[in-house]
């Protein structure tokens, strides 16, 4: 059987969040995003496209690097307004059946108590559709609205989450027997206190006694997605993600990171399909070639050239008010992403300057554009798929939702033609889905398994660490 591909739609709770300045286009309707029925309809076109997941981005603050300042992001909407990316879940949940839904959460800003309550409630109310994007969060903005004086260094972000996903771990995992809920109405016993557990977590970050406040819920931990780039942000995406997201220029690109997870994902102890990888992709389809060029030249005209500046100064944590657009960007290690610097600082093809840069950041936040027919879209995807080894690709958009609606109705056919891409949904929960019928929960292989071991007689739960 040919290799199976897997699609989830990128969104953010803002208007044109990932095209900046694209809210002016004619066709966008981002700015509804305030809106049910903008997110209602959204879910029904991915749904119908049979993707995985909507995956929604967040972050917590303004993009207020540029001109040390949030006056531009403010100006063109640079992911802002920022609603929040959970409430608008149960809606899109009662009008699809398959669907899931991957918010991101900050594990730097979040409390692992709170935040496992509030997803384990998510995964009850939508059957098992719950994921969750795990960030560390790069603006300084979010750190100091958030009780930090100033960001915490990237390192020590890392080593905080990793303690905050063994808590909601332990949480979710290990907390509640399966069977704890008996329903017992003649003994007045609606769940066995013998098999709800304390879990005792003392920590360098964290102390939380429990118990989890939610009882098992169909995934029990939902589907962990991550998108580290840094090597210590591989390694903690190797060890607890079940798929990453990254963003590559090119094919060579791709491989090379593709085959870096996997290798990072064996060190694990897991095996190395245990991780899918989605690199993002925005599609640019066009009746003709020459028409797709076109059109991307038209979509190029709506980008906002100071927001895409403010942007891509959040994002690489450099102050772009200070550059000639003619120069070129510098090569210096960042507390922000990383990889969205080294983007244009180690391109083997090309020294970036500024405005080029731009011109690139504003559409798809500088991602691959596959541009072309949906013919060729289609091959590329195929192309990436098994030269790159791609799972599965992270679908971007210019203008929304009809980005994604093009996609469905174009491009989704063409795939499921040459039979890379399913014609009906795999399972009921996420996890099955992405990894096949019978997979609701995580494998044993996965480090929330190996903390420690339950006694049924144990009224509290010592910490392993
Ligand atoms: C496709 C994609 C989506 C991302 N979405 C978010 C997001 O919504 N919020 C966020 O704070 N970071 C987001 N990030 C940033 C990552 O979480 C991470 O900080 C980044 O890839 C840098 O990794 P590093 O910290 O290991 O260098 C995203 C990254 C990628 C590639």
């Amino acid at each position: 059987m040919a290799k199976q591909i897997h699609l989830n739609g990128f969104i953010q709770n803002s208007p044109s969040p990932h095209s900046t300045g694209l809210w002016k286009h004619e066709k966008d309707e981002g700015t509804n995003h305030n809106r049910l029925s903008y997110w209602i309809e959204t879910a029904k076109i991915l749904e119908r496209g049979k993707f995985d997941a909507m995956f929604i981005a967040d972050v917590l603050g303004t993009y207020s690097v540029y001109g040390d300042s949030h006056e531009a992001a403010v100006k063109h909407a640079v992911q802002l307004p920022a609603h929040d990316p959970l409430i608008p879940i149960s809606a899109m949940a009662a009008v699809t059946e398959n669907l899931g839904f991957a918010p991101t959460i900050s594990a730097t800003y979040a409390q692992p108590y709170a935040l496992a309550r509030q997803l384990s409630t998510l995964d009850h109310l939508t059957e098992g559709r719950i994921g969750w994007n795990v960030v560390t969060s790069y603006l300084e903005s979010e750190a100091v609205n958030l009780g930090l004086s100033t960001r915490l260094p990237k390192e020590l972000r890392y080593d905080r989450a990793d303690e905050f996903l063994e808590v909601v771990y332990k949480l979710w995992e290990h907390s509640w027997k399966d069977d704890a809920v008996i329903f017992d109405r003649e003994n007045d016993t609606f769940a066995d206190p013998a098999k709800v557990y304390l879990i005792n977590h003392e920590g360098e970050f964290f102390n939380v006694p429990g118990p989890h406040l939610v009882e098992p819920s169909p995934q029990r931990t939902p589907v962990l997605f991550q998108a580290g780039a840094s090597p210590k942000g591989r390694d903690f995406a190797a060890k607890h993600a079940e798929a990453v997201f990254t963003k590559n220029h090119s094919l060579e690109a791709l491989k090379a990171y593709v085959a870096d997870i996997r290798e990072r994902t064996v060190k694990q102890g897991r095996d190395a399909g245990d991780v899918l990888v989605f690199p993002m992709i925005l599609p640019i389809i066009g009746s003709t070639e020459e028409e797709a060029y076109e059109k991307y030249e038209d979509l190029t005209k709506h980008v906002s050239y100071e927001g895409t500046a403010s942007l891509l100064s959040g994002h690489t944590g450099i102050d772009f008010s200070k550059y000639d657009p003619d120069q070129y960007i510098e090569d210096v290690e960042t507390e922000a992403v990383q990889g969205n610097l080294d983007m244009y600082t180690k391109d083997p093809n090309k020294k970036w300057t500024l405005r080029e840069a731009i011109k690139n950041h504003g559409l798809g936040n500088g991602t691959v554009k596959f541009i072309g027919t949906a013919e060729q879209i289609a091959d590329r995807i195929e192309e990436w798929a098994v030269e790159g080894d791609a799972d599965g690709f992270n679908i971007a958009q210019t203008y929304s939702p009809d980005t994604f609606r093009e996609f469905v109705d174009l491009v989704v056919p063409i795939l499921q033609e040459r039979g890379i891409y399913r014609t009906e949904y795999t399972g009921k929960t996420l996890r099955e889905n992405m990894f096949g019928k019978g997979r609701a929960h995580l494998p044993d292989n996965h480090a929330a398994k190996k903390l420690g071991s339950f006694q049924s007689s144990l009224r509290g739960y010592k910490s392993s660490r």
